[in-house]
């Protein structure tokens, strides 16, 4: 048998240890294409035109591209003791500047600078440890995103569990955007239920929403899901009041890219649409996002930086010939915010959380 999409890694180290491997997902689902990014502007460039995508994985892509770079940083001197002070701060500048340039690639996505920052806090303690040379330094990045992958799997996975007890085999889910498998190590965070309930014979129902403009939904989680073997009706993102009137919809599952303090989630444009068509239809909106995804520091949605993305996205990047008159404005956020009062329960890896968010939500972070 062929070599599934599922069979590959979103994200990996190459094996001379000098590149970042990932799909090509702007090739998916006609063609699946590993690349290499080797230098800090290809890494840029892999996450902001969303060769890699999906608020983990562009956090594990962040990781393990700076570590790739602080590998290949030029030292001054041999990598010797009494040379220690001198090579770590050529290391360590090239280390920030790095940080910084790889940061501004996406700014709603709280897991990119997260990642950064963690790994950030491995730099400084190994800096600290003066028994410590730039190749201790430099493998101790690389095991810290080993870390970083293998914890993703392990909260995508329990973020499944949790999910799983909300629904019922049989039951009609929808799902807006691409929070799958493609987004992160493995599971995914919203289709990680339902990986767990195809696991267990649960014969889920799985409506996709193209999501316009980048089509992530059509083009990934139709992809992922079909090649698990579960059923994945598509639909254009205009009709889920259309599918919901018709009852076959028991819950929405959506990932996000960021939550505010107050449960405000922030994720793929057209999510607060479908938030707001369920909870007329009495349809649970369930936001599924691993810990790292909230953001105490932004208050509520209002303080959260929405991308905005090139017209063409809109205007002609998908069609054969161009479906918009020349020069017409084009407003094209990538995403929006759902208002906490539309979410039903936000799952994160340890629980479910219920309003009060700024409640549940900071109980959850100090446990
Ligand atoms: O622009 P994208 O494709 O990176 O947007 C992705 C989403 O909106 C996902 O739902 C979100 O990042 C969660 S991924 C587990």
């Amino acid at each position: 048998m062929g070599k599934s999409i599922l069979d590959y890694d979103t994200v990996a180290l190459s094996d001379d240890k000098k590149a970042v491997v990932i799909i090509d997902q702007t090739l998916l689902p006609n063609e699946t294409k590993l690349i290499e990014l080797k230098t800090a502007q290809e890494i840029w460039d892999a996450i902001y035109l969303l060769k890699v995508r999906g608020a983990p994985a562009i956090g594990v892509c962040a990781a393990l591209g700076i570590s790739v770079l602080t590998a290949g940083t030029a030292l001054p001197l041999p990598d010797t003791q009494e040379n220690r002070d001198r090579n770590l701060d050529a290391l360590r500048s090239a280390f920030l500047k790095d940080k910084e340039y790889l940061a501004g690639a996406r700014p709603t996505a709280v897991n990119l600078t997260w990642a950064l920052e963690r790994m950030a806090g491995v730099f400084d303690s190994c800096a600290a440890d003066r028994d410590l040379l730039m190749e201790d330094i430099r493998n101790r990045l690389y095991e810290e995103v080993e870390l970083i992958r293998q914890e993703d799997i392990a909260v995508c996975r329990s973020i499944g569990e949790y999910g799983l007890s909300l629904i019922k085999p049989g039951d009609g889910i929808l799902t807006h955007c691409n929070a799958g498998q493609l987004a992160t190590c493995r599971y995914g965070t919203a289709t990680a239920p339902i990986y767990l309930g195809h696991e267990r014979g649960y014969d889920l129902h799985v409506f996709c929403d193209e999501t316009r403009p980048l089509l992530q939904g059509a083009r990934l989680t139709a992809y992922e899901l079909s090649a698990a073997g579960i059923d994945v009706p598509l639909l254009c993102d205009n009709m889920c009041s259309s599918i919901m009137r018709t009852g076959r919809i028991q819950a929405v599952f959506v990932g996000c890219d960021r939550v505010a303090a107050n449960g405000d989630a922030a994720n793929k444009i057209g999510t607060s649409v479908v938030a707001a068509v369920a909870k007329s239809y009495g349809i649970p909106f369930y936001v599924c996002a691993p810990l790292s995804t909230v953001d105490p520091k932004t208050p509520d949605g209002g303080h959260i930086v929405i991308e905005q993305r090139d017209p063409d996205e809109v205007t002609q990047m998908w069609y054969k010939k161009r479906m918009a008159p020349e020069n017409i404005h084009v407003y094209n956020p990538a995403f929006d915010v759902t208002d906490n009062s539309l979410i039903t329960a936000i799952i994160t890896e340890k629980g479910i959380a219920r309003a009060p968010y700024d409640v549940s939500l900071k109980e959850m972070m100090e446990a």
